[in-house]
């Protein structure tokens, strides 16, 4: 399995674990606003998926850059 598979599978894995910290905080809103911990904790997962995200969008453009540059 080449990298970018790798890194696109990761970046959806680390997107579901994002999903699940919104939701916590969204439910621990219910009790009015939510701990320091739970406000912050989808930061984590987002700098994850910043990086890998970037580097799938570099992917054509690096595609394209090589093909240009055959030897
Ligand atoms: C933080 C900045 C982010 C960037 C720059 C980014 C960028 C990208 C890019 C370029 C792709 C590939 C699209 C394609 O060509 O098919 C992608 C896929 C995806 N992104 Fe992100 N993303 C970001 C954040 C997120 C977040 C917050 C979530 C979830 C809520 C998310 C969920 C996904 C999922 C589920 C896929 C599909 C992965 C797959 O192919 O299985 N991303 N993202």
């Amino acid at each position: 399995m080449n990298w970018s598979v790798r890194i696109r599978q990761f970046h959806r894995y680390v997107a579901t674990a994002f999903i699940a910290t919104v939701v916590t905080y969204l439910i621990a809103m219910i009790w009015g606003p939510p701990s320091t911990i739970i406000t912050y904790a989808p930061l984590v997962p987002l700098f994850v998926l910043m990086p890998t995200g970037l580097y799938m969008l570099m992917l054509p453009y690096a595609a394209a850059w090589r093909t240009k540059h055959r030897s």
